[in-house]
């Protein structure tokens, strides 16, 4: 596995693979890698001729000081795992490789990335969407191809980015992948490191509480199912809802009754303790 630092040896590579007629899959990840960043690898590598993945923790996206430098970091046993999975070549670029204007001085670019950036992660991380469609939109212009993959966790990400997709004309497919989860169902997240043990024992509950209202909502409003998820998590000690949404799958607005939409996804954050987790759950997909 080729451990490249500069755009231009990723530029090279790709292009040579290119001019072979290769399919290049790509899987974009900020390290401290697990099973659920595997899930995407193992995907790319069986559909693909050779596969990319990037490994940078991008600072753009970061609205939070303390989330950016309390991030998890492990290079080298994420550079094992990578050459273990079949990866072909691993792009781990420094700050100024991507950003050589500096991060405070560099151009922006706003990006048209719709309504599906304003809500939720939108309005609880401004900013935050157009700091992950930058350092996409850049990772892609280096990296070209023809797949990428991302996962299902981040369930409003991938909305944003088929946005950002479409909005800059790029040609590339995007490819959703499920939510991998621990044996107690906790999805599995870079930040489930920064849990304590009591923290972690509790942390099961938010996916718990989402599978439960599956049932629940078959025979309750949405106003309903949202409230008894709401307060079943925040009986958790030490644990509180920031939000917890009922969406259109497609839009990511908020539904107010079941029959609006055919596709129905419960999105929900979760402070436990300074730790934020995301998860979510479908209700409903008839599309
Ligand atoms: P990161 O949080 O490292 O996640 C990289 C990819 O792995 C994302 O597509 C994410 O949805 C996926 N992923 C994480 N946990 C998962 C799980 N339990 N099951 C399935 N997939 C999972 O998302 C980012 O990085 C960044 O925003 C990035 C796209 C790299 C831009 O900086």
């Amino acid at each position: 596995m080729l451990i490249l630092r500069s755009a231009a040896d990723v530029e090279t590579l790709v292009a040579r693979e290119r001019q072979n007629g290769h399919t290049i899959g790509f899987v974009p990840t900020m390290g401290a890698l697990h099973e659920g960043h595997l899930s995407l690898v193992e995907r790319a590598v069986s559909e693909n001729d050779i596969t990319i993945v990037s490994v940078f923790v991008n600072p753009t996206q970061f609205n939070n000081p303390v989330d950016l430098a309390t991030y998890p970091r492990d290079e080298e046993a994420d550079f094992r795992l990578l050459a273990g999975a079949g990866v072909s070549a691993v792009f781990a670029p420094s700050v100024e490789e991507m950003y050589p204007g500096g991060v405070e001085g560099r151009e922006r670019h706003e990006f048209a990335l719709g309504m599906a950036a304003v809500v939720m992660e939108g309005k609880y991380r401004p900013g935050h969407f157009q700091g992950v469609a930058e350092v996409v939109s850049r990772l892609f212009a280096i990296v070209r191809p023809t797949r990428a993959y991302f996962g299902e966790k981040d369930f409003q990400q991938i909305a944003v980015i088929r946005n950002m997709v479409q909005s800059e004309g790029i040609d590339i497919e995007i490819v959703p992948c499920p939510i991998r989860r621990a044996g107690d169902g906790l999805a599995l997240s870079s930040r489930n490191a920064l849990l304590t043990p009591e923290q972690r024992r509790l942390a099961p509950e938010i996916h718990r509480a989402l599978a439960d209202s599956v049932e629940y909502s078959r025979s309750h409003s949405v106003r309903a199912t949202h409230d008894s998820v709401v307060e079943r998590i925040d009986a958790v000690p030490g644990m509180r809802v920031e939000y917890f949404e009922i969406v259109d799958g497609r839009t990511l607005l908020p539904l107010e009754d079941w029959d609006e939409s055919p596709w129905a996804v419960g999105c929900i954050t979760v402070y436990c303790g300074e730790v934020r987790l995301i998860d979510n759950i479908c209700y409903k997909k008839n599309i």
